[in-house]
């Protein structure tokens, strides 16, 4: 069951139950903007060339979406390797399957919480963010470490919501700004990652923080449902509808006047699964 914390505020969280969504067309849009984000594209290439993959290496693909890692990394392990993308949304799953052009990616539904698989049988694998919307991380990450193989590659890259810079810096803004934290289930997510990996004995850890940038607040209000955000605040008393409009001409004027910006901060961290179990 869906739980909100009002009922105007949209939240992240409902990516982990993305099919009961009745924001779903609204975060498969926002997934899409995202992805066409050059900063993202460059987020994700450094993740996937980091993974150092080799042809043949069969990978897990967790979280995947609407596919666009999971064909990167078909491409990359070539025609002897192959990646097994999962999704707990059938609508992504099919949305996916729909787009791959790879014959070495299979799609399937399922929960990552139930991965029906032995131990120890892929090369690696991959998430991006995927830990964000789960209050129960560390099991998550857990689950899929036991499938990965002794020495093989694990690369999560997650978003830090706190890290969100929004400009022009006021007090309405930064009311925003404390509504869009609340709509993510771990608004540190990004931070965090490093100590998963340790406290989970991962050796040769990399940690790549990097940074997003719009500058665009029309474009940012196709990932942040603003007009949901700033209504959650106002029925939760702290913003009036009259500063919320006047809110939303300032960052149309900024956009404008091209003193519009926002920027957050990604996390990509890799490690290896050590030679005996930790
Ligand atoms: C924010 S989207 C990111 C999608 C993709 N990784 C990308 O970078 O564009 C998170 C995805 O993880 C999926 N997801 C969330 N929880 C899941 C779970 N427990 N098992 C499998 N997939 C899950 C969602 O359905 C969604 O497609």
């Amino acid at each position: 069951m869906l739980q909100k914390q009002n009922s105007k505020l949209f939240c992240f969280k409902e990516f982990a139950n993305l099919d009961m969504s009745e924001n779903a067309d609204y975060l498969i849009k926002s997934m899409d903007v995202m992805s066409s984000l050059e900063s993202i594209k460059a987020i994700k290439y450094r993740a996937l060339d980091s993974m150092c993959l080799r042809p043949g290496d069969r990978v897990l693909e967790v979280g995947c979406g609407h596919g666009e890692d999971a064909e990167a990394l078909g491409a990359i392990v070539g025609d002897t390797g192959s990646v097994i993308a999962i999704d707990a949304s059938k609508r992504m799953i099919d949305e996916a399957a729909q787009r791959s052009t790879q014959s070495n990616v299979e799609y399937l539904q399922t929960d990552a919480y139930d991965l029906n698989y032995s131990d120890h049988i892929f090369s690696a694998c991959h998430a991006d963010r995927l830990l964000v919307s789960h209050e129960d991380y560390r099991g998550l990450f857990k689950e899929i470490l036991r499938l990965i193989k002794q020495n093989g590659v694990v690369c999560f890259t997650d978003v830090d919501a706190l890290s969100i810079i929004l400009t022009p810096f006021n007090f309405i803004t930064k009311i925003i700004l404390e509504q869009i934290h609340k709509s993510f289930v771990n608004p540190y997510m990004g931070r965090i990652l490093p100590e998963l990996f340790i406290e989970n004995g991962l050796r040769e850890i990399k940690i790549i923080p990097e940074t997003s940038m719009i500058r665009s607040f029309e474009t940012l209000s196709e990932i942040f449902q603003f007009s949901q955000v700033a209504d959650s605040a106002i029925e939760e008393g702290k913003l009036t509808r009259d500063l919320s409009s006047q809110w939303f001409k300032e960052m149309y004027q900024a956009e404008k006047e091209e003193k519009f910006l926002y920027c957050v901060t990604f996390f990509t961290v890799l490690g290896k699964i050590p030679n005996s179990p930790c």
